[in-house]
């Protein structure tokens, strides 16, 4: 025995932030084909939330982190990371972390932003746990925000009715105990053309001026694939951690879709009352969705200290990611 004690990360707050706006699901049968009780069935939706003229991303995420960062009672100078998950970023560049930095007054610390779809948030958690377990880092802040609101497609009632804008946020911090017990993450490019966006910076540039860019999914063969993979990825978590389905106190799932959520919990025999669900007010925020739900779970005095929370995310690409925690 080397006698050297091992550093884990751990959770030291939480914080989100959801636009005041919202839309419900009569908003969207007054925009296309559609009614409130396809909505709720086949999604679990009953609103979302959406920013109003001039609000952004940024907005958003500033809102989440100042209030993680309260949580955590750390002053934002303290930060030594800040990582940004986005697929909705205010500017290709500087970039999300760097001006969240600006904002919240956190200089000089790394800052960056990383695009992984819904499964950004959960990317940015285990870059800062291991630059947090390395040493490189004592305090960390992940967030993940999306304004969604600004690629969705208002006209195609296959996803339109889906996405909803928010941010989440975690502070991170280093510990002598765990902390984050299992972090899982991969991503597989040859599913990219089921869940898209159809314009960007190198294709179909020509066209963003007067067709914009929106979401584009193919729902049922993406909704499969989630399911596989989500409840893989949560049974892989439970064995890394060592642990037991039945030593799971709290699922936070992404919430894409009710059905999907259902699937994963009843892979780990979970029963509902375990399952942080906020789909029917928040919709699918991608990269959001986690920490948003986390944050809920945590201010609702559900998910308390000590108590262990299994995270896991899947979305466009195809990426994913999961971790297991001690709260
Ligand atoms: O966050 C990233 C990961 N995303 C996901 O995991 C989402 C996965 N996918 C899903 O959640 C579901 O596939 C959807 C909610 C998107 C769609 O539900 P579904 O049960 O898979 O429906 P479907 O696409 O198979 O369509 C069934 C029917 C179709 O009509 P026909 O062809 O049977 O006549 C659709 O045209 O439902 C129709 N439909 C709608 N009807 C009323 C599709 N969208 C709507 C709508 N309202 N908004």
């Amino acid at each position: 025995m080397s006698g050297a004690r091992r550093r884990y990360a751990r959770v030291a707050g939480t914080g989100s932030y959801v636009p005041e706006r919202v839309l419900d699901n009569a908003h969207f049968e007054r925009l296309v084909n559609t009614n409130d009780a396809w909505i709720r069935k086949r999604t679990g939706i009953q609103r979302r939330h959406v920013v109003a003229p001039g609000e952004t991303t940024l907005d958003m995420c500033e809102r989440a982190a100042r209030r993680a960062l309260e949580a955590a009672g750390l002053e934002a100078g303290s930060l030594d990371l800040i990582v940004v998950g986005t697929t909705t970023p205010d500017l290709v560049f500087p970039n999300m972390g760097v001006l969240l930095q600006e904002r919240i007054g956190a200089g000089p610390c790394m800052a960056f932003s990383l695009e992984a779809a819904c499964a950004g948030f959960v990317y940015a958690l285990s870059l800062a746990e291991t630059m947090i377990v390395g040493g490189r880092a004592q305090r960390a802040l992940v967030v993940g925000g999306e304004m969604l609101s600004r690629i969705t497609d208002y006209e195609d009632r296959s996803t339109c009715i889906l996405f909803g804008d928010g941010a989440g946020a975690v502070v991170l911090e280093a510990a002598d105990e765990p902390g984050i017990l299992a972090v899982r993450t991969g991503a597989d490019g040859r599913y990219q053309h089921l869940l898209h966006t159809t314009a960007g910076l190198g294709r179909h540039f020509d066209r963003l001026p007067h067709e914009g860019h929106y979401i584009r999914m193919q729902g049922s063969e993406v909704f499969r694939k989630a399911v596989t993979v989500l409840s893989d990825l949560a049974v892989g978590l439970v064995a890394d951690a060592g642990l037991r389905p039945e030593d799971i106190d709290w699922l936070v799932p992404h919430q894409a879709n009710i059905r999907i959520i259902q699937a994963i919990a009843e892979k780990l025999a979970l029963p509902e009352d375990k399952i942080i669900i906020t789909i029917e007010e928040h919709g699918n925020t991608s990269t959001a969705s986690v920490p948003l739900a986390l944050d809920t779970g945590v201010r609702a005095e559900r998910i308390r200290r000590g108590q262990t929370v299994l995270c896991a995310a899947f979305g466009g690409g195809f990426t994913w990611g999961g971790a297991l925690f001690r709260y």
